[in-house]
């Protein structure tokens, strides 16, 4: 009876983590997906934790130390809640892709612990299905943990985000694979008894697991790391799901299904926003090629510097705008005085928009959560696709903290390493003002051409610092009578 009803509360937790995901796709419904997210989470948790309590109360051998099991439990939710309350509160929104690479890490151990756990376990050993649950859990695992924590240190900026290019990497690929597919077939043809040896079998397919990880985000480009974080997501996904098939827990088999499918379905999105190939991003092999150069020596020109108060001019007598966001508006945390000076624009008869690029930022929708936080109106932000083609009839385009997205050189030089990315085509406005701090590159690295534009200028200094000197600016030409003006 109460398993019955442990399995009807898993059901709900399903449909309410179907629920969250629907609802986090638009901006408007994300709060209430988020809530039932946590609440399915909660459910899921609590279900979990009164199944385990009572099959070890159902077998005799084990009833002695329900307490004991029930205790290990909350101690262990108590260290969890210690370490994350904290990190959750103090997280910087600019932190978030390397707080999620690091949480992605986690799943990935999980997996490969629960792998070696049952292998050991007597109930499943022996079964060829369960071996290959076995094999595959620890693979995806440990490919996940070492992937993430590349992913985390490169997002991070502990660890160079050039790409690592070792000779015939995708053949060292292969043979790690090929390895993994002998090492498999050994553990299946082995005497059951042989546990022992069964042991060093499974822990070298975690150590495949581990060097394929590694290699194969190491081997990724800055500019490519949106897709390797969802793509990470996705293999996390599996990861649990391969360890709800060792456990036979199918709450754990439907979550782990969702988070891979839907993070694999982002991936794809990614990889058509960022013109990149879905199978060679699952194959690891989609970085900087060989081939490519960076074009940071290139000469070109002169570029051109700009007032905040010559800006706040250009502004107020313009008859559209456009701004395209980027991660230095999350860096400088501009994104209210941004929204003040839209208002004050807007109310002026100014038309305003907003263009923001699939991958600016540092995670996907971070400049939409970012505007929606400072109450931007969603009606005025666009995509990429919808405003690209109004650039040209667009008086002055505010290009703030964003660098790669808005690099001509992804359409014009095909030897850069950003080649063939969709960018947000501002340079066919009449006039563009970069907001930087200095003449530095982007994320990946690459000089931008945009920046040396005739009808381009550079207001450099910290984006927040230079939005509030406009907004000031403008409030100071409204205080002066209109006559008087
Ligand atoms: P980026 O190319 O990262 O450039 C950001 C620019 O902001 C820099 O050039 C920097 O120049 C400027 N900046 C930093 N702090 C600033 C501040 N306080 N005030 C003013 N400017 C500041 O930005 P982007 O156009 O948003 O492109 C995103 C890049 O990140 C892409 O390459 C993308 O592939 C990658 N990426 C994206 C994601 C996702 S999912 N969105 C995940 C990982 C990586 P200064 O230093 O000169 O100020």
């Amino acid at each position: 009876m109460l398993l019955q009803f442990v399995q009807a509360l898993y059901i709900v937790a399903g449909v309410l983590f179907i629920l969250s995901l629907a609802g986090l796709s638009k901006p408007t419904t994300a709060r209430v997906g988020n809530i039932a997210g946590m609440v399915g989470m909660g459910l899921a948790l609590g279900a979990t934790i009164v199944n385990s309590l009572y099959l070890s109360y159902e077998d005799p051998e084990r009833r002695q130390s329900v307490l004991v099991t029930g205790l290990l439990i909350v101690v262990v939710l108590a260290i969890g809640a210690a370490i994350g309350t904290p990190i959750a509160r103090k997280v910087e929104m600019t932190q978030m892709p390397e707080l999620i690479a690091a949480f992605h890490s986690f799943v990935g151990m999980a997996a490969v612990l629960v792998g070696f756990n049952s292998y050991l376990a007597p109930e499943g050993q022996g079964g060829a299905v369960h071996l290959v649950e076995v094999a595959l859990g620890v693979l995806i695992g440990a490919y996940t943990f070492t992937g993430s924590v590349v992913a985390y240190l490169k997002l991070s900026a502990k660890m160079k985000s050039a790409p690592l290019v070792l000779p015939g990497r995708n053949l060292l690929n292969l043979a790690g694979f090929a390895v993994f597919l002998g090492l498999t077939v050994w553990l299946l043809v082995m005497p059951p008894d042989a546990v022992g040896l069964g042991m060093v079998v499974v822990a070298a397919i975690a150590a495949i697991g581990f060097a394929l990880g590694w290699h194969m985000v190491a081997a990724i480009g800055g500019g490519d790391m949106p897709v390797v974080v969802s793509m990470l997501n996705s293999y996390s996904g599996w990861a649990a799901a391969a360890a709800g098939f060792m456990l036979g827990n199918n709450l754990l088999i439907i979550t782990g299904a969702l988070v891979g499918s839907s993070g694999a379905i982002l991936s794809y999105i990614m990889c058509r926003a960022m013109n990149r190939s879905f199978i060679s991003v699952i194959l690891g092999g989609f970085g900087t090629s060989e081939g490519t150069v960076a074009t940071g020596g290139r000469d070109y020109g002169e570029h051109r510097e700009i007032s905040a108060e010559d800006t706040a001019d250009l502004l107020v007598n313009a008859r559209s705008v456009i701004i395209t966001p980027g991660y230095g508006m999350a860096v400088a945390k501009a994104q209210y005085p941004v929204a003040d000076l839209v208002s004050r624009l807007r109310a002026r008869g100014v038309r305003v928009r907003f263009g923001v690029h699939p991958v600016a930022g540092r995670l996907p929708g971070h400049m939409n959560v970012l505007l929606a936080e400072a109450k931007v109106p969603y009606d005025i932000v666009l995509e990429m696709d919808e405003i690209n083609d109004d650039f040209a009839e667009t008086d002055v385009v505010l290009v703030i903290g964003a660098n790669d997205t808005v690099n001509p050189a992804a359409l014009e030089e095909p030897d850069s390493p950003i080649a063939g990315m969709p960018v947000l085509e501002v340079w066919h406005a009449r006039q563009v003002i970069v907001f930087k701090r200095s003449m530095a590159t982007g994320y990946a690295g690459v000089q931008n051409p945009l920046f040396f534009r005739p009808n381009t200028a550079m207001l450099f200094g910290d984006a927040k610092v230079q939005v509030e000197k406009i907004v000031a600016a403008i409030g100071a030409s409204d205080a002066v009578p209109a006559g008087t003006r």
